[in-house]
């Protein structure tokens, strides 16, 4: 069953933007980025959702995106968003079933996900094939949904983990740098940004509870909106615990390889 139904995406996009189903919008989308030039480049956007930050990713750095997701209508959604945006022809849209990327080795300058991998349980076998799919002196770079290092007794994590009622399999900053580098890659780097999210998430849950409140209400009802608050107030209640993480990852496939 879909996880990112229709009345879903509505109410998401209206938090966080058309296209987002994440929170920073472009801003966050060239922080992950940071540092790279990605003209030209050939991007693999694992999870891309609706698609706002490839669109991004295409509109204003110039890159030629691959998007994936496994889930159609998110798809749809995203390829709608792109043609009104005008960067239909650098964005590229494929459907995938959950396990092994299907793309040959070596394809990508860059493997870009923003808070999609989270919903990977394997990570180990994630991050060997993405490192599989990155050219020699390719980049990957991502944003995720990481856990503090007390996630099982953190109660605030706990309860919104419960209350999101998604598939979550989440790992510490310090476990997905260890895969990372098991999996090769080089100059790995984490850069939390629990901070950042504890100060927007409580702007997001003031907006859902004031000015938000009637549209979201408009796109689903009074009994989801109600519900969703619940798990908005835990979000921000697991964010200003450390609990849960946002943590940007940085790494590198060397040119030997
Ligand atoms: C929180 S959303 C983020 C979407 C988008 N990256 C963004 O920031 O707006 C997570 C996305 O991951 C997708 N997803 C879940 N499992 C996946 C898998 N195994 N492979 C690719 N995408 C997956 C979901 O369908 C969803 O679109």
């Amino acid at each position: 069953m879909a996880q990112y139904g229709e009345e879903f995406i509505d109410r998401l996009h209206l938090v966080w933007g058309p296209g987002f189903l994440s929170p920073g919008g472009p801003e966050e989308v060239a922080e992950i980025t940071r540092g790279l030039d990605l003209n030209n480049t050939s991007v693999l956007d694992i999870g891309c959702g609706t698609g706002g930050p490839a669109i991004v990713l295409a509109r204003d750095m110039g890159a030629h995106v691959t998007c994936i997701d496994v889930e159609p209508q998110l798809l749809h959604r995203a390829s709608v968003l792109a043609s009104e945006a005008g960067v239909a022809e650098q964005i590229d849209y494929r459907l995938v079933s959950p396990g092994p990327l299907p793309f040959e080795d070596n394809g990508f300058d860059v493997v870009f996900s923003k808070d999609a991998l989270i919903h990977i349980p394997d990570k180990k076998s994630l991050f060997a094939d993405v490192m599989r799919v990155l050219k020699p002196g390719g980049s990957f770079a991502a944003s995720d949904w990481l856990s503090g290092e007390n996630a099982a007794e953190d109660d605030a994590l706990q309860q919104y983990i419960a209350l999101a009622n998604l598939d979550f399999t989440m790992a510490t900053a310090s476990q997905t740098a260890e895969i990372m580098r098991q999996a090769g890659f080089k100059d790995v780097a984490t850069n939390d940004r629990n901070a950042w999210y504890a100060e927007l998430s409580r702007q997001e849950l003031t907006q859902i509870e004031g000015q938000l409140r009637d549209d979201i209400i408009k796109v689903s009802s009074v009994e989801i909106y109600q519900q969703w608050l619940a798990v908005r107030r835990a979000l921000a209640a697991a964010t200003n615990s450390g609990g849960l993480r946002p943590t940007h990852l940085r790494g590198y496939k060397t040119l030997s390889r």
